[in-house]
């Protein structure tokens, strides 16, 4: 498998419980390089253009209050088979369904306040990267 770049966000869940460290540590253990990292506070309405997929679900409303309560960590992680080696260490987006030793497992609190994101594919981790960084920010 080819080295990926994938899109991550520590939310505000995780960064109100200071566990961007801890965060940060199981993804480098699990070979993820942090290879661009900022701290930033959304307004609803950048929120809202991140998650416009999923604008027609029920909970799209709740979702983009919730990433824009609090400072959010927006990360671009590097490593072989970024994109699925990722979503293993996140665990499953509800925490009561994600396997033991994963992130949402340890930290999550519910299917909303579920502490990261992670890019689902290619075509998304580019777009999702592009929305935060620019070229120049990103360090391998
Ligand atoms: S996934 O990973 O895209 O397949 O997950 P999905 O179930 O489609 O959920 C997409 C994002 O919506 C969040 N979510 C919710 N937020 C608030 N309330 C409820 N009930 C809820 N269900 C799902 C979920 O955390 C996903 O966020 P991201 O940031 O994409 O992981």
């Amino acid at each position: 498998m080819a080295i990926q770049r994938t899109f991550s966000i520590i939310k505000p869940d995780a960064t109100k419980r200071s566990l961007t460290g801890a965060i940060n540590a199981k993804l480098e253990a699990a070979g993820l390089r942090i290879i661009a990292q900022k701290r930033i506070h959304l307004t609803k309405a950048q929120a809202g253009v991140f998650y416009e997929v999923h604008k027609e679900r029920p909970f799209y409303d709740e979702l983009c209050e919730f990433m824009a309560s609090g400072p959010i960590v927006v990360q671009v992680l590097e490593g072989e088979d970024a994109i699925a080696k990722n979503r293993e260490v996140m665990g499953a987006t509800n925490p009561e369904e994600a396997a033991e030793g994963t992130i949402r497992k340890e930290f999550a609190l519910s299917i909303g306040e579920n502490s990261v994101h992670g890019s689902d594919g290619e075509d998304t981790a580019k777009v999702e990267i592009a929305y935060f960084f620019s070229g120049l920010e990103l360090v391998g």
